[in-house]
């Protein structure tokens, strides 16, 4: 909990804390980089760095668990915190690198406010920091411990590679050496590592696609710019890679707690792909819950995994796919989503998973007919945004 001393230093400062942040953060990752290359190697985003979202995210992550704890004094944002250790377990994040990132985090912040940096202040600061990282610490551990294994990534090779949509693959992978697997919750994205053409690691994420327990297997649109699904294009069968334990808490019990009501699922091009492992599972349990999966895309050849989602969707014992395809005639409907055309209830729930501003847009649609904000749930693949709402408490 925040003391009596810091609260009011807080309060005064947080304005202009997140106002700095913008300037703070490239002079924050300068000096980290500069001093602690190693930090590029295989844990962070070399292209995020450049995109400058992530950068943002890490930083701006702190005034807004601030202000969280200020309005709260007696709770954190487990939401947050929980996306965000997740995010770090899969990447390997330790200990050791909080104390690093606070010696760099805190130098930016004397730097860009100078003179308006106050010990008082600094001090204030140090100590959010470290609630914050006492807190992200703690459900790292958590998460760490509950492995089958103590290693941030094994060796996996490539059984089957498959073009499932233009310019998206599904790539399944086996165990390449003893390294005991750590079973996945459907819903849950591993970290994948490869090797550049400099020699650097670089780590991305994807989600888990249904597949034999002892498989990882998962989708990735590629992007010809891109620095890594480029070399996952080209990987060929019984090539090895990098991937780490399963993580995530965007998993059926957290997105559904309720045993009652639908549960709406709208997904948008390979967004498909945590509720394709969602609806795998309700199918595997015999789930007799309404479940109505709404999907927009293209068309229905740059539809990802379109049949085996229909087939699964299929076997439910109330299951329904409703479409909303770009290309006339082709799907149940054309165009984007048309919330109108569904009987949503305050008991309903839904699932989002897309680009930004498809999920943004099917949420507002969502509020305006009438869903509870905590009823709404989302995976965002890359740094999450949106991160300043605590998901299950939005609205
Ligand atoms: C990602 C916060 C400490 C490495 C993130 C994200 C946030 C965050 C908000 C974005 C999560 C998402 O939505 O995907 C924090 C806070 C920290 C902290 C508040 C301290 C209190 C650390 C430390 C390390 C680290 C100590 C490693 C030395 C990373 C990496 C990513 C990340 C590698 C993913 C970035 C990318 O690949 O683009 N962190 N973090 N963080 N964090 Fe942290």
């Amino acid at each position: 909990m925040l003391s009596e001393k810091s609260r009011p230093v807080i309060e005064a400062t947080l304005p202009v804390i997140q106002g700095r942040i913008n300037t703070i953060t490239p002079i924050f990752y300068e000096r980290l980089f500069k001093n602690h290359p190693e930090l590029m190697d295989g844990m962070f985003s070399r292209a995020d760095q450049k995109e400058g979202i992530q950068p943002r995210a890490l930083a701006g992550s702190i005034p807004v668990f601030a202000s969280y704890i200020l309005n709260n004094p007696d709770s954190y944002p487990d939401e947050i915190l929980s996306r965000v250790a997740h995010k770090h377990a899969s990447l390997g994040v330790g200990e050791e690198g909080y104390e690093i990132v606070y010696k760099y985090l805190f130098e930016a912040i004397a730097i860009d406010l100078a003179d308006a940096l106050t010990p008082e202040i600094a001090e204030a600061w140090t100590e959010v920091y470290w609630l914050m990282a006492q807190a992200l610490i703690k459900i790292e551990k958590g998460l760490y411990d509950s492995q089958a294994n103590d290693v941030v990534n094994a060796p996996f090779t490539l059984v089957k590679k498959e073009e499932v949509a233009p310019n998206v693959y599904d790539f399944t992978f086996e165990p390449a050496d003893n390294t005991p697997l750590t079973p996945a919750e459907a819903g849950q994205y591993v970290g994948v590592v490869v090797k550049t053409a400099d020699g650097l690691r670089q780590p991305r994420q994807y989600s888990l696609l249904p597949s034999q327990l002892h498989q990882r297997r998962f989708a990735v649109k590629i992007n010809p710019a891109g620095e890594v699904t480029p070399m996952l294009k080209d990987l060929r069968e019984g090539d090895t890679i990098e991937l780490s334990n399963p993580y995530g808490d965007v998993v059926l019990n957290n997105i559904s707690p309720l045993e009652f009501g639908p549960l709406y699922l709208f997904t948008s091009g390979i967004g498909i792909a945590p509720a394709l492992a969602f609806v795998h599972k309700l199918a595997s349990q015999g789930n007799g819950r309404e479940i109505i999966a709404v999907h927009r895309d293209q068309s229905l050849e740059s539809w990802p995994l379109r049949q085996e989602y229909a087939a699964a969707i299929n076997s439910l014992p109330d299951g329904k796919l409703i479409s909303f395809l770009q290309a006339e005639g082709e799907g149940d409907y054309d165009g984007d989503i048309d919330m109108s055309r569904f009987q949503l209830s305050r008991q309903s729930s839904a699932f989002m998973c897309g680009p930004l501003d498809f999920m943004q847009t099917v949420r507002s649609s969502l509020v305006q007919a009438g869903l509870p904000g905590k009823n709404i749930h989302y995976e965002v693949f890359g740094p999450d945004q949106w991160m300043h709402r605590a998901r299950r408490q939005t609205i």
